[in-house]
């Protein structure tokens, strides 16, 4: 039951750039071959703050998939799905309202943040508050274990683990629950059941974390628990109640290094980007026309790389010998600007070819997207559902 789980969401407000790719992307592809992996287009998040214009929303969300297969998720690796096609997202976040305190949510620092950036907007709405509660429901839902992000959305992290641990302190509480765990154990079979018993005894008497893990890596194997008695022997490792949500961890994405042409970081709102699948022409264009060192006025003025946002993409796409080429070069102006570009152009050229190659067949074929998702949704419905239908039980929901 908790084996490890990595879910990622992304919210559709714009295209894909290169950015992304080298950010999030390419840790996505990687971690697809590590572990089971959940990605998602995160589109009511999106709607939280672009309520007012949902044609954005709608035109990004098909468009943001294509870049995610473009890149090189996989969709048989990876579960790739549209968040407001599994509604269970939404009712676990309403059921998980009713036990968040709104003191949690307004701590979070990106509500304040947000709304003190975004001042033209509107954002003192119940659906911007709910922003991290909205996230910990989608995380919560398959109780994932990892979930990479970046330093930004650390705190929403922080803010599901509290909302695990209040919601199986509340729920996990249930009448004749140490009987209920005696008898589980039992249920192990006599080997299985002294071995937890004295991992157990060893986690709680020396807080030895190694017996922790082993015992939780013992459950994840028993196939003939029921899900209730799973949940009853992860609680009672560590104290008195059932574990039925459980906490995940931030998996920390690195900063991307990619810059903008600019040399500032790439994003939309600086005008500075190059798209995932931006086509060649336009991408030599821009290069050609991105600004170098300033003092580089005349081809026999010698530059400084570090003042130049040309040697920063070098930095992320060249090899040490074309660097030296490219360092040396500049500093004695033995090369031309123009000369110094080239590598660079070829070298993103390169990495796109692939994507443009893998979208194509997706851009003639929209009816593949689609089914990749139908695909995906219906997985991971699957999977939703067996978490809801615990919580319901837990929050005595399960009428008959
Ligand atoms: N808030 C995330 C972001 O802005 C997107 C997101 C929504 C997400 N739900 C998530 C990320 C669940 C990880 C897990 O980047
Ligand atoms: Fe920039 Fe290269 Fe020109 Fe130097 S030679 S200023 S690093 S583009």
């Amino acid at each position: 039951m908790f084996a490890d789980r990595v879910l990622s969401g992304m919210r559709p407000t714009g295209g894909l750039h290169l950015g992304h790719y080298h950010g999030v992307l390419k840790n996505w592809i990687e971690l697809q071959h590590q572990f089971e992996c959940l990605f998602f287009v995160a589109d009511w998040h999106a709607l939280t703050t672009h309520y007012d214009t949902p044609e954005i929303i709608e035109e990004h969300v098909w468009d943001m998939v294509i870049d995610w297969l473009a890149a090189g998720v996989d969709p048989a690796q990876a579960t790739l799905f549209i968040q407001s096609r599994v509604p269970a997202h939404a009712e676990l976040h309403v059921l998980l309202s009713m036990i968040t305190p709104l003191g949690w949510l307004e701590r979070v620092p990106s509500y304040k943040d947000q709304q003190e950036k975004l001042v033209e907007k509107e954002l003192n709405t119940y659906g911007f508050l709910g922003y991290p509660l909205l996230q910990s429901a989608d995380i919560l839902i398959y109780r994932a274990t990892r979930v990479p992000v970046g330093e930004d959305q650390t705190p929403h992290i922080e803010f599901t683990r509290e909302i695990a641990r209040r919601f199986n302190h509340v729920y996990g509480k249930e009448p004749g629950f140490q009987e209920k765990a005696e008898a589980a154990i039992k249920k192990l079979g006599s080997r299985k059941a002294r071995l937890y018993r004295d991992l157990r005894n060893r986690y709680q008497e020396q807080g030895d974390d190694e017996a922790l893990a082993a015992a939780k890596s013992l459950l994840d194997e028993q196939q003939n628990l029921s899900m209730g008695d799973q949940e009853r022997l992860f609680g009672y490792l560590e104290g008195g109640g059932k574990m039925i949500l459980s906490e995940p961890e931030a998996m920390l994405t690195k900063a991307s290094k990619m810059p903008g042409l600019d040399g500032q970081k790439m994003s939309k709102s600086y005008n500075n980007t190059i798209t995932l699948r931006e086509d060649p022409e336009s991408v030599t264009r821009k290069i050609r026309t991105m600004p170098t060192d300033p003092a580089r006025v005349r081809r026999t003025d010698p530059g400084t790389p570090e003042k130049c946002p040309v040697w920063q993409f070098h930095l992320v796409y060249s090899d040490e010998d074309t660097k030296r080429w490219a360092y040396e070069g500049c500093i004695t102006a033995g090369i031309g600007c123009l000369d110094c570009k080239q590598p660079v152009i070829d070298a993103i050229l390169t990495e796109q070819r692939p994507m443009h190659q893998r979208a194509r067949m997706y851009e003639e074929e929209p009816s593949l997207v689609r089914n990749i998702i139908a695909d995906g949704c219906e997985r991971a419905d699957k999977l939703a559902q067996e978490t809801m239908r615990e919580v319901r039980e837990a929050m005595g929901l399960d009428y008959s």
